[in-house]
């Protein structure tokens, strides 16, 4: 193990002033995955153009892909990158789902600021024992950390559950206090990936559970909530991808109005994976298939980074609410 590197030497922020704002300003901020240089890219560039404060998150399959050594680097390129390019805007390096104490504290240790330890799958009790012992490491080092109540329908990196067993509101309130918590995450009816609800013929999504947000909200007024499996799944990208021989067909997401009503509540942080992954892939799929004599990994990896900016500043703008926030 290498010494200690604080995150604070590295220009990146921890959530807890962002998520203040942002409870109070009734928006949330976006909370992107990056595995690479163009998702990174992407991020910053969307985020400087649109003035938003982010969150760029690991989750351990990116760390296996990437290397953590080498996404803490890159995270210390995009503080930088966005200084270059004029706005200092606030960047959390934040680990997604992260499953044991150790993972945590390794995060910690070489320049994380902030933590998500995901103890959902667990009993009440040892949830909030794991999830304790983390903020205790945690909070010595000024380090924020997001726990889960609730377990979301379909994967969480190696935890799989196959129907959603929504947050019980009456356990909020304790596992804050008994845990001391930054944040958390709770289970409304998303799920991750790019196929969120089965529909029928006919059928249209369902709402959220917005009355158990509102139950929780009431439980533990202002406390900074968190919704993962947020990603809409862009119709347009679905289709493209499609029609440029993929087989997506059925994948549906979270309607972009039931987000905005999220974060103009006490959801302050939402997380958006696959939608910049659909995007990405749309557009690598369109440009190979019109492009059969390219083989410049730049040429059709530049025309996934261009689209994943514009779907980003989007969700900033239009979804979110956290342009001009930063
Ligand atoms: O929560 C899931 C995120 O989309 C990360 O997915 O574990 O495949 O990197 P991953
Ligand atoms: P999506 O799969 O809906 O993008 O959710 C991402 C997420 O929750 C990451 O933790
Ligand atoms: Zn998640």
């Amino acid at each position: 193990m290498g010494d200690f590197i604080s995150y604070k030497e590295l220009g990146l922020v921890n959530s807890r002033a962002i998520f203040k704002k942002a409870v109070a300003g009734g928006y949330a901020i976006p909370a992107y995955n990056f595995n690479n240089l163009e998702q990174l890219q992407a991020i910053i560039v969307a985020c400087v153009e649109t003035k938003s404060p982010v969150i760029i998150q690991v989750s351990n399959g990116a760390r296996n892909y990437a290397n953590e050594t080498m996404l803490r680097h890159m995270a210390t390129g995009a503080v930088q990158m966005a200084k270059e390019l004029g706005a200092d805007i606030p960047i959390v390096l934040h680990l997604d789902h992260g499953d044991s104490f150790e993972l945590c504290k390794s995060c910690i240790d070489s320049g994380f600021s902030s933590v998500m330890i995901d103890g959902s799958h667990l009993s009440f009790a040892e949830n909030i024992a794991l999830t304790k012992q983390v903020v205790d490491y945690a909070h010595q080092y000024d380090v924020t950390v997001e726990g889960e109540l609730g377990v979301l329908a379909g994967i969480e990196d190696d935890v799989v559950a196959e129907e959603s067993t929504y947050t019980q509101p009456e356990e909020v309130e304790e596992f804050v206090k008994k845990t001391g918590v930054d944040s958390l995450a709770i289970s409304i009816g998303t799920s991750h990936g790019a196929f969120k609800f089965k529909l029928k013929e006919g059928e249209s999504v369902p709402p959220l559970r917005f009355d158990i947000l509102a139950e929780c909200e009431q439980r533990i007024p202002g406390f900074p909530i968190v919704l993962h499996g947020a990603s809409s799944v862009v119709q347009e990208y679905v289709a493209l991808i499609n029609q440029y021989g993929g087989h997506l067909d059925g994948a549906v997401g979270v309607p972009e109005d039931q987000l905005r009503k999220a974060a103009a509540s006490a959801v302050c942080k939402i997380n958006i994976d696959s939608d910049g992954r659909l995007a990405m892939t749309a557009k690598v799929r369109e440009f190979l298939a019109n492009n059969p004599n390219e083989f410049d990994p730049r040429k059709f990896l530049g025309a996934a980074r261009n689209e994943l900016i514009s779907l980003i500043k989007h969700k900033n703008e239009t979804v979110l609410g956290s342009a001009g926030k930063a």
